[in-house]
C-alpha cells in the first residue's frame, strides 16, 4: 500500500479519482493528507467527506513572494513527512513545485497536465490545443522537475478533438482521460513497476 499526499487547489476531480480508487482497492493505496494553497478549495471538502486529513498551507502565510517560496515548501515537506508520504501527487495544484518540495520527495512527486505533452505545456492547455487545430488531445502523468510540465513522462492518455468542440467540451473530455491515467499511473509506481531513466520512464510489465 502506497501512502499518498495529493495537492490541490481547487475543484478536486482527480483528487476525487484518487480517493474513489483508493476505496474500492484499484488503486493500492492510501491518501494520508490533502493540501490547498487556496482556502476554501472545493477539493478539501472531498477529502473531508472520507475522512481523510485536509490542510490548507498558504504560501502568503510565510511573507511575499519571492522569499515565502522555500519556507512555504518546508512546511509542505514538514506536514507531507508528518504523514507518512511516499508519494505526492500534484492534482489541479496552480503553483510550480521549487527545489524545497522536490529535494523533500525526490522522483517522488507526480503531475497530472490536460494535454499530450510536450504539446502545450503551461497555462490553458485545453485552449492551446483548440486554436493550434489539433485532431487527438489528451493528458500526461509525469515525474515533476524543475522544468514546467518537462519531466519524464509516465503515461498518456488520448482523446478525439471534435470539430464544433468548445474549449469546455474539449476540457470534459480530456478530463475523463485524466480520471482514468492518473490513478493508473499511481497503481504504477505502488506496484514498483515504474523506472526512471534520464528522460525516458519504462514501465515494467
Ligand atoms: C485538471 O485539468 C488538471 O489536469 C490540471 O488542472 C485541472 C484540475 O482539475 N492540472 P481538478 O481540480 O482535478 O478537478
Amino acid at each position: 500500500m502506497i501512502s499518498l499526499g495529493v495537492l490541490v487547489s481547487g475543484r478536486g476531480s482527480n483528487l476525487q479519482a484518487i480517493l474513489d480508487g483508493c476505496e474500492e482497492g484499484s488503486i493500492p493505496g492510501r491518501v494520508q493528507v490533502v493540501i490547498s494553497n487556496r482556502p476554501g478549495a472545493p477539493a478539501l471538502g472531498r477529502a473531508t467527506a472520507k475522512g481523510v486529513p485536509a490542510f490548507t498551507v498558504e504560501p502568503k502565510q510565510f511573507g511575499k513572494w519571492p522569499g515565502c517560496k522555500v519556507p512555504y515548501e518546508q512546511e509542505l515537506v514538514e506536514v507531507l513527512a508528518s504523514h507518512n508520504v511516499d508519494l505526492v501527487v500534484l492534482a489541479g495544484y496552480d503553483r510550480l513545485a521549487g527545489d524545497t518540495l522536490l529535494n523533500g520527495f525526490p522522483m517522488r512527486v507526480i503531475n497530472i497536465h490536460p494535454s499530450l505533452l510536450p504539446a502545450f505545456p503551461g497555462l490553458n492547455a485545453q485552449k492551446q490545443a483548440l486554436d493550434y487545430g489539433v485532431k487527438v488531445a489528451g493528458a500526461s502523468v509525469f515525474f515533476v522537475d524543475l522544468s514546467v510540465d518537462g519531466g519524464p513522462i509516465i503515461i498518456q492518455g488520448s482523446c478525439e478533438v471534435h470539430e464544433n468542440d468548445t474549449v469546455e467540451s474539449l476540457s470534459r473530455r480530456i478530463l475523463e482521460t485524466e480520471h482514468r491515467i492518473l490513478p493508473e499511473a499511481i497503481t504504477l509506481i505502488a506496484q514498483g513497476r515504474v523506472q526512471v531513466h534520464g528522460r525516458k520512464v519504462k514501465v515494467l510489465p
